[in-house]
């Protein structure tokens, strides 16, 4: 039964498939030598990177695939029924795994470890940017030459990006996008690179939104205002990295992940001031134009960013550049690390400049943990919310 209802949208994806493929696709008449292992690898069902033609032969294949699915994830299911309701979800995410190669030609599309999560549970489990009403401006960076930049860039090659991060089922990237940044920008000021601790910003960064004079206790912090919960940093329910910088620098500073361990649910404040590993002096926002974000990255270190998550619940590798992704609905929050003048588009067969970007759902999830978004069109709005940091100098040992 639950094939035949999958079936008419299946052919329907399949055609919007091939008539993007078929656009898009210039394939040369005598491929180079080169290019034939590529082709191999897209086409063979085993290949770790086969995304349409086995998201679409699963779709047929359904029930065996979400034996496998569920064995090779450890998935475990509390009951029959449970069961049967995460096959239904997991046939659902096959048919959104395909829609989205259609509309990502450029990028790889496929089964991951979230295909038995509703779009419900993947927003509220694995997002958590939250935009208040009134995004408050914060110093806006003034504008850098952009003339000299390198043509590709990396973070991570220079030794100021830490290993990739699991925020688990809670809505804690904002916390991860935010450690993220200020553990380049302590690299940059201290030579260190040292590893922080997201839970201490779960559990402690309560903000509100700047400005808000009459929510501001007799500490000094500012306290959540309940009736303005989208203004508020709300651990495991989300926040915003901005936020999360000011509370960082009223709270004097973030203890290292292994004093303050990650738990990945909402706990009781325990940051100990003496134990602090790293300061925020301050931080700005960049204006929306990516070769700004190049610039400010390739000076000022990792950058946070907001973007919109939806094709990355299905994302498996390869350069996304989706042909309709909102910029409107920032939902997820990541740290930008780098970026690539070209990047292989397996389905296009050609190359796309691209952003690398660190995400926080473990190194099992996209290109060990990465993914690579295009760069130049604004895509998934990765240009209207970036910040950057700098780390006041600071060193624990001293
Ligand atoms: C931000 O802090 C850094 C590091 O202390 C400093 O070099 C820079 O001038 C500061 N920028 C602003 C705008 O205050």
């Amino acid at each position: 039964m639950a094939r035949k209802e999958i079936a008419p949208s299946l052919i329907v994806s399949v055609l919007a498939f091939l008539a993007a493929s078929l656009s898009a696709v210039r394939l040369p008449d005598a491929l180079s030598e080169a290019e034939q292992p590529i082709i191999k690898q897209v086409t063979e069902a085993d290949s770790p990177h086969a995304g349409f033609l086995d998201a679409a032969a699963a779709l047929l294949n359904a029930d065996a695939e979400f034996e496998k699915f569920v064995g090779k994830h450890g998935k475990v299911y509390a009951s029959a029924e449970e069961y049967a309701h995460r096959l239904v979800v997991f046939k659902k995410n096959l048919v959104k795994a395909v829609e989205h190669q259609a509309l990502d030609p450029t990028a790889v599309h496929g089964i991951t470890q979230f295909s038995d999560l509703t779009e419900e549970e993947f927003e509220n489990q694995l997002l958590g940017l939250k935009i208040p009403h009134h995004l408050k401006s914060a110093n806006e960076a003034p504008l850098l030459p952009v003339d000299n930049l390198p043509q590709n860039f990396d973070w991570r090659d220079k030794g100021a990006v830490t290993a990739v991060k699991n925020q688990g089922s809670c809505g804690s990237c904002w916390a991860f996008s935010t450690t993220g940044a200020l553990e380049g920008a302590h690299f940059l000021e201290t030579g260190e690179l040292v590893s922080l601790s997201e839970q201490q910003l779960v559990d402690c960064d309560h903000q509100t939104r700047a400005g808000q004079k009459e929510a501001e206790s007799c500490t000094g912090i500012l306290q959540c205002d309940p009736s303005q919960t989208s203004a508020c940093d709300m651990g495991c329910n989300g926040g915003l990295m901005t936020n999360a910088y000011e509370y960082v620098i009223k709270a004097g500073g973030l203890e290292s992940e292994k004093e303050y361990p990650y738990t990945g649910t909402d706990g009781k404040c325990k940051f100990d001031q003496s134990k602090t590993v790293a300061k925020v002096a301050n931080f700005s926002t960049i204006p929306i134009n990516e070769n700004q974000i190049a610039a400010n990255l390739v000076k000022r270190g990792p950058l946070s960013v907001g973007i919109n998550a939806v094709f990355m619940q299905t994302y498996i590798g390869g350069v996304s550049c989706p042909i309709i992704c909102s910029k409107w609905r920032l939902d997820h929050g990541v740290l930008i690390v780098g970026y690539g003048a070209k990047g292989f588009a397996p389905l296009r067969l050609s190359d796309v400049p691209y952003w690398i970007i660190k995400n926080s759902w473990g190194p099992n999830w996209g290109e060990q943990g990465y993914y690579k978004l295009c760069r130049g069109h604004g895509a998934c709005g990765v240009n209207t919310m970036v910040s950057s940091v700098a780390a006041a100098a600071f060193t624990k040992t001293s």
